[in-house]
């Protein structure tokens, strides 16, 4: 019988290099039964680097590993998942063009071969039992996974790592990409691996949420361990000094109340889409940070979507400056001065395979024009640079193709490449997502700025302390309809904002 406490997984001295960047530099760690282990640091301190090679995804430059007593050296994931230890990855964890119950036995086929047929009713029911075992019942295994959002696959990921019923598994900041209810499912499955002596890794860049789940911390930075605390230490100014190397000083949030212009910039005319929205009506003013909050599915990331054109609209219209321009496409809306963050970075908005500097510029071909139509390298390479070193995006340089960067510096990619272009409107859903909370000041401080400068921005998101932190007007939504409308100017107050969501 295994004990709580006893030696899971341990790391030795483990290195990994890709090319001069070194991503671990000899990591050594412990991993014991019935513990979550949480794992923090900031963007590109390692995290997933480390644990990825744990579940087989990648190999070490060099050290070992040991797992339940023996060697341990996966080669693949699968291998991995077969042994007990599965991964729920930082990014898209599924393949979009296969059904779910495929994806939830990828590479496992093998069982439901009758002859030379896969016994796909067999196949079915057992991926709905995996889902099921989870607790979600409105994903149906035989449909292509590209019909569901991005939270709906990310259960199908987590269902699949519990297939395996697993000795341990990693969550890889995971929590961003869920609602308030996947997240209880999956805090949920954590302690339960845990009081059954399993094991848990943890990542997270929410200090609030990895400190209540957590019961041990450990500190990467630059690829070294810095700390491990227990949960009896845990202290959030403590942690974020060993993260970060320094102390964090100065304001989160913004502290004014300062207001915005009249001008309506933008303004949602009784629009109504395929899903979601039902003559939804919204104006955003020139100056202004409009928040819109509420809970994962009340149709904000919709609107956000909609607002720039990538949503059909199928009655009322999207109209800017007054009338002038009306949206309908995401080229009208960039072209008249709009910019949109995407919630969902991989497939929304970035190129994986081309480099951070051609992601960041592919927005300012009209500022970096030389002579004539053409473009100005010097230009272009300035602009890059400019926001690689204003978000410490984590590069060797700016050639680098954006897939070799850690999930928060891909995000600072897509934040980067829209600040740079310098949009008079900008829809920002969910900027912060991943990045950790040294940069995350600097992006709040970013769209102050910017607002100063008579910018309008519409901010989306799922976390209230920064729709609070830094909005001049607040709308809560529910089922695709504004349930209340706060201003700045009167103090938000989180019980009413709550309500409104619920
Ligand atoms: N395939 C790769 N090619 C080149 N460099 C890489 C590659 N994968 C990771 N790196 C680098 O290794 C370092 C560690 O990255 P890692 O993804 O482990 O960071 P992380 O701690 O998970 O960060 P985040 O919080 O942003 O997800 C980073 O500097 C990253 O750019
Ligand atoms: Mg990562």
């Amino acid at each position: 019988m295994s004990a709580k406490g006893e030696v899971l997984v341990e790391v030795r001295d483990m290195c990994k290099n890709f090319g001069v960047t070194v991503a671990l530099n000899h990591v050594s760690m412990l991993i014991k039964r019935g513990e979550v282990r949480g794992l923090i640091g900031e963007n590109g301190s390692g995290k997933s680097t480390v644990t990825t090679i744990i579940a087989g995804i990648q190999q070490a430059s060099s050290g070992d590993m040991i797992y339940r007593g023996k060697p341990w050296k996966p080669q693949t994931s699968l291998e991995a998942a077969r042994e007990g230890i599965g991964i729920i990855v930082q990014e898209m964890g599924t393949i979009p063009s296969i059904t779910v119950a495929e994806n939830i036995f990828l590479g496992d086929y093998s069982r439901f071969l009758n002859g030379p047929l896969i016994n796909r009713r067999k196949m079915n029911a057992e991926a709905a039992a995996a889902l099921e075992k989870i607790g979600v019942t409105d994903i149906d295994p035989s449909d292509i996974t590209a019909k569901y959002n991005m939270e709906q696959r990310k259960l199908i990921e987590i269902a699949k790592v519990m297939a395996h019923d697993p000795e341990m598994f990693i969550v890889d900041e995971t929590t961003t990409a869920l609602s308030e209810k996947g997240r209880e499912i999956l805090y949920h499955l954590m302690h339960q691996a845990a009081a059954d002596n399993k094991a848990v890794v943890f990542i997270s860049h929410d200090l609030e949420e990895i400190m209540e789940h957590s019961d041990t911390l450990t500190v990467l930075r630059d690829g070294n361990i810095i700390d491990n605390i227990d949960k009896k230490d845990f202290e959030p100014n403590m942690i974020k000094q060993k993260m970060i190397g320094r102390e964090i000083t100065g304001n989160y949030y913004r502290v004014d109340t300062d207001g915005y212009g009249d001008e309506v910039v933008l303004k949602a005319d009784c629009i109504t889409t395929m899903q979601d929205l039902l003559c939804f009506n919204l104006e955003l003013h020139k100056g202004e940070i409009l928040g819109i909050g509420g809970l994962s599915e009340c149709g904000m990331h919709t609107l956000g979507r909609a607002l720039y054109g990538l949503e059909d609209i199928v009655d009322g219209k999207v109209e800017l400056y007054g009338g002038k321009v009306t949206v309908t496409t995401p080229e009208s809306a960039f072209k008249n001065g709009m910019g949109y963050v995407s919630k969902n970075r991989d497939t929304e908005s970035l190129v994986m395979n081309a480099p951070i500097g051609a992601n960041i510029s592919s927005t300012g071909y009209k500022k970096n024009r030389g002579w004539g139509i053409f473009i100005s390298d010097k230009k272009e390479r300035r602009y890059e640079q400019l926001q690689v070193d204003s978000l410490a995006i984590k590069c060797t340089n700016v050639f680098q193709p954006v897939r070799a960067l850690s999930g928060g510096n891909k995000q600072k990619v897509v934040f980067g490449k829209w600040l740079a272009a310098d949009s008079d409107i900008l829809i920002l859903d969910c900027p912060t997502r991943g990045v950790d909370i040294g940069v995350k000041a600097s992006m709040y401080q970013l769209i102050y700025d910017m607002k100063k400068k008579g910018k309008s921005i519409i901010l989306i998101s799922e976390e209230l302390p920064e729709l609070c932190g830094m909005s001049d007007r607040l709308l809560i939504m529910k089922d695709g309809e504004v349930t209340g409308e706060f201003f700045r100017s009167d103090g938000f107050d989180n019980n009413q904002l709550i309500d409104c969501m619920i």
